[in-house]
């Protein structure tokens, strides 16, 4: 009987300081134990994402990630998304500008895409400014539209079969992708957000604050409206649904 009370005297002495030691790793704010903290960081803030290695590595490249508050973190993330969809265009670009290799259809899917990417950018834009304001109800709906124009902008060079699927979108379509999964998780952990989900605030409390954000933002650079995908190519790739949403 003693041995055993002794051994469980034991146990519950040795393994709360065990616990306590790994908690004091985990959070100590020595220099030792900063990519402990920010490793935490990292996996809180990806949880739930898509694409959780993109997200990973954008994470880790944000200084100080474990002392930002979730809003500006996902600001970061955004800006990265920003940068990415300018190397896409800039990548898109140098193709536009030999056309004598180009078919029409990879002529017409480019310009295209230099469009959306500007739309884009205006969205990423939007987003931003509503992340740094107090309401951030319209971020989702911008990023969802920002996240949809990547895709629509693959969907054009999509030939009949998928044998013509071509020539230029395998060059393209990394870039393409990479913005596309930042701006997946940007929405993922934006739902995380809490105030994203309780816009009662914008509506009632701060009617001035919320009226000159508003006007400021729609005066530098108003949302887009959805790109018409007109017949002005008249090619098939044209009635491809420009709303749909494809999470991959
Ligand atoms: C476009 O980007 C891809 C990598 O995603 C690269 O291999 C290619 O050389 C780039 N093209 C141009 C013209 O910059």
């Amino acid at each position: 009987m003693p041995l055993p009370a002794a051994v469980l005297l034991l146990l519950l002495g040795v393994f709360p300081t065990e616990k306590k030691a790994l908690f004091a790793v985990a959070t100590a704010s020595n220099s030792n134990n900063n990519g402990n903290v920010n490793y935490l960081a990292v996996e809180r803030h990806c949880a739930g994402t898509l694409h959780r290695d993109v997200c990973r590595s954008t994470l880790w490249s944000i200084p100080d990630l474990a002392q930002k508050p979730l809003r500006s973190v996902i600001s970061d993330v955004v800006s990265r998304a920003a940068a990415a969809v300018r190397a896409s265009s800039s990548n898109c670009s140098s193709y536009l500008a030999r056309p004598r290799a180009l078919r029409v259809r990879d002529r017409l899917a480019l310009a295209d895409c230099l469009e959306l990417f500007g739309h884009t950018l205006a969205q990423l834009g939007a987003a931003a400014a509503g992340l740094s304001s107090e309401s951030v109800a319209d971020v989702q709906t911008v990023l969802s539209a920002a996240l949809t124009n990547q895709y629509t902008c693959l969907d054009g060079f999509s030939g009949p079969s998928a044998s013509e699927d071509g020539r230029v979108r395998p060059f393209v379509q990394g870039r393409i992708y990479h913005a596309a999964h930042l701006v997946s998780n940007s929405l993922a952990m934006l739902r995380r957000l809490p105030s994203s989900s309780s816009s009662s605030s914008s509506s009632s409390s701060s009617s001035s604050s919320s009226s000159s954000s508003s006007s400021s933002s729609s005066s530098s650079s108003p949302p887009p409206p959805p790109p018409p995908r007109s017949s002005s190519g008249s090619s098939s790739a044209a009635s491809s649904s420009p709303g749909r949403k494809k999470m991959q």
